[in-house]
């Protein structure tokens, strides 16, 4: 054996070299990496005993992708063409042996390798989409050369991982060797390569499919349409599309070329940077500096769920799909056999889907135990309470609950902005209280805000957090206070919202600045499906605000047909000319002198004072970190991700910026925008979020 470097070593296996990469945990496509297989390859071709060269890694994966650390920064170490040459131009056939995941540069790698053998668990990919880039490497010239366009671009677009069979099926992998041969598989692979005399399969001089697609641009348009909504803004995607066009419209040097080209012009953009602040961020959020990960755990074999609502059936759903029983509790048959009857019909519908089999739903519904009295609660691990928001009667469950939930057991509730300490109070474990904020709908939203009392145990958030994985959720860990983090900062843009109509805009004129910035819908849209009527009843209506008037002329939001706007059948939203008088008439009363006002004004008063309010849940230590807020506010709140969240915005923007517009509104408007004194001291340091 020789060592190559720090990373890479060669063996001879009497004709065949074997190239082995070392580079823990995930074998990145550092510099050390692509110098390694360089001058491997290198050193092998030399050897004239050498007759064929294999690639493969140690430890738990092939190459998992780029070292995207080095994104941005100065080039080191053997450059793309460097590595192509080596491999693809070499005199030698090159076989790259692929187990774990090859993804992003690592996929591309092995498509400048002649032929490819993989073990049946391994996975391929592009994942480069989800950081705001394009693979650069040569992906989206290649691997529509093997598998054709259509399976290239929804591979590259959708960045999700596809299986070995997907591969073989689809000609990126040559042959599957047995689980856990991979080395022995890959040289009997090399063997028939030398004995059968197997040409140097070049992937730049495949033609095939290529030639297919050339002169059908109606692949293009349709799948720009499919994806049209998800991706709605995305810049990255549309070069996406573009590049594997390239690929059947020029010759390979060329698109390679363009393809280079936009990868490097992507890397720089505020989306691109977004994105891969946002995957560092994802991965920070489950870190709690005085809980360390090593902090025991309590087992939590089945749930209870009290009060089978809206939100009890979506908490319910978590825990039945990832095979964990559930109690549901509710007051009224008829009020259980509703929320039961909702669960099943949601199941049902994605079944008809084809997402679950028949015979999952009835596993599923199979966990779940619906029940009217709360003592069937006391062989419960975790107790989720989600009744009405009030709390004298959150008080009361929670009394009772205390009586009849096992030691051990951790109780939380799914209050949105009631004081979680008041609510331990009423038990004499306020040490297994906490709150677990799920976003509606709780069985699709991903994520939980984990609401950290005064007196909760380390253990019992660490138990909580684990949970929120394990059923798919994003956890992160918020303090107490008004609304936590996510509908904290939402009640400034609210607040603004309502003002701005007074003001001068109309509803619609609100929703699509907010719209067109990337959220999936604006405030008003939003309240009209939540419904106007959420804490508003008609004996304490006063009339005061737009929304109660609403609400008194029966227009509570979409679910009767109309609120802020006007519905079709479709539900599809229409401008409402009777809510545009109502507003006019109330601003009238109000002595109000209406002004046209900006989209770039309607854009900061909804959006600055969120930046200001999370600086203060950062001051007060209501979030463990600004990136954390952000996540909080891209999986629960739509926030798009290409913007990174709320608080790296306002890093993008400047926090001197953002002060210095908050003290001209605070100026001619007012206390709602006082600057947070964090805010102030990060303009004054020329700090930003990010670096706190
Ligand atoms: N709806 C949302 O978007 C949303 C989002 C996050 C959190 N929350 C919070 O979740 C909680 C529930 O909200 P929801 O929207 O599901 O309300 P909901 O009115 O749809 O459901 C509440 C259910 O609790 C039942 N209930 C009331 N008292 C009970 C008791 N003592 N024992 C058992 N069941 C009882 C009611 O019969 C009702 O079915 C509230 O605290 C709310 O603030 C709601």
């Amino acid at each position: 054996m020789t060592a190559i470097n720090a990373v890479t070593d060669l063996t001879r296996e009497g004709d065949i070299a074997v190239i082995t990469i070392n580079s823990p945990p995930v074998n990145a496509l550092s510099a050390d990496v692509r110098n390694g297989i360089r001058d491997g390859v290198q050193q092998a071709t030399a050897d004239t005993a050498v007759k064929a060269i294999i690639v493969i890694c140690a430890g738990r994966t092939f190459i998992a992708g780029a070292d995207i650390s080095e994104f941005g920064k100065p080039a080191k170490g053997a450059t793309l063409p460097e590595l192509q040459a080596a491999l693809e131009g070499g005199s030698k056939p090159v076989i790259a042996a692929i187990h774990g995941t090859a993804l992003g540069g690592g996929f591309e790698m092995s498509l400048m390798c002649h032929y490819r053998v993989a073990v049946p668990s391994a996975k391929f990919g592009f994942p480069e989409i989800k950081l705001g880039l394009i693979p650069g490497a040569g992906g989206t010239q290649r691997l529509p050369r093997l598998s054709g366009v259509e399976a290239a671009l929804e591979a590259i677009l959708s960045g999700t991982p596809f299986s070995a069979k997907q591969a073989l099926e689809w000609g990126v992998v040559d042959t599957l060797v047995e689980e856990g041969k991979l080395r022995d598989g890959a040289l009997a692979f090399a063997r028939k390569v030398i004995d059968t005399k197997m040409p140097l399969r070049k992937i730049r001089d495949l033609n095939d499919k290529i030639e297919t697609a050339r002169g059908h641009l109606e692949i293009f348009d349709k799948i720009r349409r499919e994806y049209a909504r998800k991706y709605r803004g995305f810049e990255a995607w549309q070069v996406a599309i573009r590049a594997v066009q390239n690929a059947i419209d020029l010759p390979f040097d060329e698109g390679m070329k363009r393809e280079r080209q936009a990868f490097l012009d992507l890397i720089p953009t505020a989306q691109s940077q977004a994105q891969r602040y946002v995957f560092f961020a994802e991965r920070k959020v489950w870190k709690i500096a005085d809980v360390p990960d090593d902090t025991p755990t309590l087992p939590i074999n089945k749930v209870g769920v009290i009060g089978a609502g809206t939100m009890g059936g979506g908490i319910s759903m978590n825990f039945l799909n990832a095979g964990i029983p559930v109690t549901i509790v509710e007051t009224a048959q008829a009020a259980l056999d509703r929320g039961v009857a909702t669960i099943r019909r949601n199941y049902d519908n994605t079944a008809k889907k084809g997402r679950l089999t028949a015979a999952d739903v009835e596993t599923r519904m199979g966990l779940l135990d619906p029940g009217l009295n709360l003592d069937s609660l006391s062989d419960c691990d975790l107790i989720i309470e989600a009744v009405f928001e009030n709390m004298d009667i959150k008080k009361d469950v929670f009394r009772k609950l205390d009586k009849i939930a096992k030691p051990g057991a951790i109780l939380a509730s799914n209050t949105s902005y009631l004081n979680v300490d008041e609510i331990a109070s009423a038990t004499s474990r306020p040490d297994y209280v906490l709150g677990m904020h799920f976003f509606s709908p709780a069985n699709v939203m991903r994520l939980l805000e984990v609401v950290r009392g005064a007196k909760t145990a380390k253990p019992v958030i660490a138990t909580v957090m684990q949970l929120a994985r394990k059923i798919g959720k994003i956890g992160v860990l918020v303090g107490v206070c008004h609304g936590f983090v996510g509908n904290r900062m939402l009640a400034q843009r609210q607040r603004e919202a309502q003002k701005l109509i007074l003001e001068g805009a109309m509803p619609w004129d609100v929703d699509r600045v907010i719209y067109d910035f990337g959220l999936p819908m604006g405030p008003f849209a939003m309240s009209d499906l939540a419904g106007l009527d959420i804490g508003w009843s008609k004996e304490t209506s006063k009339f005061s605000t737009i929304r109660e008037i609403l609400c008194e002329l029966d227009r509570r939001g979409q679910k009767t047909g109309a609120g802020f706007y006007d519905y079709d059948e479709q539900r599809n939203a229409k401008p409402s000319p009777v809510v545009e008088k109502i507003i006019l008439d109330f601003a009238a009363k109000k002595g109000i002198n209406r002004r046209s006002i900006s989209n770039d004004e309607i854009l900061e008063r909804c959006i600055y004072p969120m930046i200001n309010e999370g600086a203060k849940i950062i001051e007060e230590g209501k979030a463990q970190r600004a990136s954390d807020i952000d996540i909080v506010w891209i999986n629960g709140y739509g926030w798009p991700v290409y913007r990174g969240g709320p608080m790296f915005y306002g890093d993008l923007i400047g926090p001197d910026k953002v002060l210095a517009k908050l003290k001209e509104f605070e100026g001619t408007m007012g206390a709602d925008f006082t600057p947070a004194p964090l805010l102030e001291s990060l303009a004054a340091e020329k700090r930003r979020f990010q670096d706190l």
